[in-house]
């Protein structure tokens, strides 16, 4: 798992860690709390299923896992431990089934067909290989499951897109790297975003890998989006 791009993205981010929630939503004026809740509601129906039980994978400090945990029980998992300390110590705080657990997306340590949900929140854009991590995805899930991807992507209408390029490439890592302590990680963010697939290749690739009834939604323009796929 140690490739050079896992071991500098696992560094960074336990860099950022103890700035990591209130810049993310200092930076998003706190819509990402909102993108999280729609991205729950659409899983309302999967999550409704008897016994059913939730996947995140690259769950950070855990608030999507949180989200997900008022509904089924939840398993999150992230390879850096720094986040996962914040996450541990926010879910200690809420009596919530919620258990987080140290390991890489790309190989994850649970068996086969096991979540009736699975959620990737602003993670996949991380992965050294964004296919295997979709393959991976979509081995964890019971069949008629389904995956979220919720991750930054392409806004979609020409001159909001360059205001908020703008903003992501040149205002953006000068707030982050002042409060976080590490520009070169709010450098990275936009730079990864660029080289992500944008909402219809992303599209393409999770079909490609196997997963139906492929859609998505653009959020606030395209800043975001979230693609789902049943299996
Ligand atoms: C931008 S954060 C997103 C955290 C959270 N999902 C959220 O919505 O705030 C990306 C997370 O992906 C994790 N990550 C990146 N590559 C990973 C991998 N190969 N395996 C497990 N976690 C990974 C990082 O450690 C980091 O916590």
């Amino acid at each position: 798992m140690s490739t050079g791009k896992a071991k500098e993205v696992r560094e960074m981010f336990g860099r950022i860690a103890p700035r990591y929630d209130l810049l993310n939503h200092l930076l998003s004026a706190n819509i990402d709390k909102r993108w999280r809740r729609f991205t729950v509601s659409h899983l309302k129906d999967v999550l409704s299923r008897p016994d059913s039980r939730a996947l995140d994978v690259c769950c950070g400090t855990a608030d999507l896992s949180l989200e997900l945990g008022k509904v089924v029980p939840t398993v999150g998992i992230d390879f850096c431990h720094s986040m996962l300390v914040i996450g541990k110590e926010k879910v200690a705080k809420r009596q919530l089934d919620v258990t987080l657990v140290e390991g890489d997306a790309l190989n994850l340590p649970l068996p086969d067909t096991s979540f009736d949900a699975l959620t990737c929140a602003f993670g996949l854009r991380n992965l050294v290989d964004v296919r295997g991590g979709l393959e991976e995805f979509y081995r964890m899930l019971k069949p008629s499951g389904r995956v979220a991807i919720l991750e930054f992507s392409q806004p979609v209408i020409p001159l909001f897109r360059q205001l908020f390029k703008f903003y992501f490439h040149k205002v953006l890592p000068i707030i982050g790297g002042a409060i976080s302590g590490s520009i070169s990680a709010y450098k990275y963010l936009p730079s990864s975003v660029e080289e992500f697939p944008d909402q219809e290749r992303l599209a393409t690739m999770m079909r490609e890998c196997g997963y139906k009834n492929v859609r998505y939604f653009n959020l606030t323009g395209g800043i975001a989006a979230l693609h789902l796929g049943d299996k």
